[in-house]
């Protein structure tokens, strides 16, 4: 069953499968597992070498234990740090990556670990699938958003000119190892922007999510570990249900992009750093797609609202307020959405909803009511 859910015998531990059979692999979340990451690492590894890939932020808090506790399994282990930052995926550094890693002296059963955010992950996991054309990788996901998100489906990659994540490829990983504790060590800031993606599993089709976020969201952010637990347990389950559903992303897996394409063009005009994190863009970007949705007369304008007051209570930003978007207009906002890769035969394909919990996917022909919604947030109006 896709996204079963089985206690380990060790009860700190929850396991969740994704279930894509040859290439399915397990999602383990608890606490303290960056300590026994060896012991739950061994049992997937092929050989008796890795590559542990992460960033000079997470590196000085969990590289030494990472390392630790692999070598106390008898295995070879490598590191690789690199600078942290969306800036990382570039193909510069991809090059980079790949030749310091191939002249570590490789081979096919060498396995890569990833351990930091979703930057990390993806240039790793990318990495991963074009060494000897496809060598073996774990997600050691840092940050909450690499927890819920990036680091579950395979979807890896680097950014190029055109846009984010433009070169790429599915790949998955042998095993996702979610440790809610170092969510403790992470900025304030950072825990917020992944908290959006939490969101975003209410909104597509769990209404019961979205409320039970409402009531315990903010202990989930003042560190609730509990809290923390189900929420990752939950977005993971639902994320690998869908892409067990549909791995490469040719129907349903794009309503995990609710959000994004909007997303994806505020952080297209803030330079992709530190003036928008991706999580705050997909907040405002899904609080647009609703404003869309009602504007089509999809669903009402209290669901926007409900969603506003809910990522406004947590701390979560749902408008362009101090971005400089004064100096942005809808024109060069929807000529982002329109280099996005879920534009198919030339129309943006959009996920839209019909409430709290009723995302679907589709096309918007009506583009005054595209531009009135762009509009509306550029001059801070409703
Ligand atoms: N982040 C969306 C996906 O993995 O499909």
């Amino acid at each position: 069953m896709p996204g079963t859910s089985t206690k380990d015998q060790n009860p700190q531990i929850e396991t969740l499968r994704v279930d894509l059979g040859t290439r399915g692999y397990d999602i383990l979340i608890g606490s303290d597992l960056i300590e026994r990451c060896g012991s739950l690492c061994w049992p997937v590894l092929p050989g008796k070498t890795v590559v542990v890939v992460s960033d000079d932020n997470v590196a000085p808090l969990y590289l030494d234990r990472v390392v630790a506790s692999l070598e106390g399994q008898d295995l070879d282990v490598k590191t690789v740090i690199l600078q942290a930052g969306e800036g990382t995926k570039s193909f510069a550094n991809f090059q980079k990556l790949c030749e310091t890693i191939l002249a570590m002296g490789i081979e096919r059963k060498t396995t890569l670990i990833a351990l930091g955010g979703g930057v990390i992950g993806d240039i790793t996991g990318y990495a991963a699938a074009s060494l000897l054309r496809g060598i073996p990788f774990i997600q050691i996901p840092t940050t909450l958003l690499a927890q819920v998100d990036s680091s579950v489906g395979g979807k890896t990659g680097i950014n190029t000119a055109h846009g984010k994540n433009l070169v790429g490829a599915f790949y998955q990983p042998l095993l996702v190892l979610a440790d809610t504790e170092v969510l403790n060590t992470l900025e304030p800031r950072q825990l917020l922007a992944g908290y959006a993606e939490v969101v975003k599993y209410g909104l597509i089709d769990d209404f019961a999510f979205f409320q039970w976020l409402e009531s315990n969201g903010k202990a989930l952010i003042n560190g609730d570990d509990a809290a923390r637990r189900y929420a990752v347990h939950t977005s993971c389950a639902a994320k690998a249900k869908i892409v067990a559903e549909d791995e490469k992303e040719t129907g349903r897996r794009a309503l995990l992009n609710l959000g994004h394409t909007f997303g994806h063009a505020l952080e297209a005009e803030t330079g992709y750093g530190d003036k928008l994190f991706h999580g705050e863009a997909v907040a405002i970007g899904m609080v647009m797609a609703y404003r869309l949705s009602a504007r089509l007369g999809l669903c009402t304008g209290q669901d926007e609202e409900r969603l506003i007051r809910h990522m406004a209570e947590v701390g979560l930003r749902t408008d362009l307020k101090g971005l400089g978007a004064e100096d942005w207009t809808a024109e060069a906002l929807a000529a982002h959405m329109s280099k996005d890769k879920k534009v198919t035969d030339g129309k943006i394909i959009f996920v839209l909803a019909k409430g709290i919990g009723e995302a679907f996917l589709s096309s918007v022909d009506d583009r005054d009511a595209l531009f009135s919604v762009l509009d509306s947030f550029l001059s801070g109006s409703k």
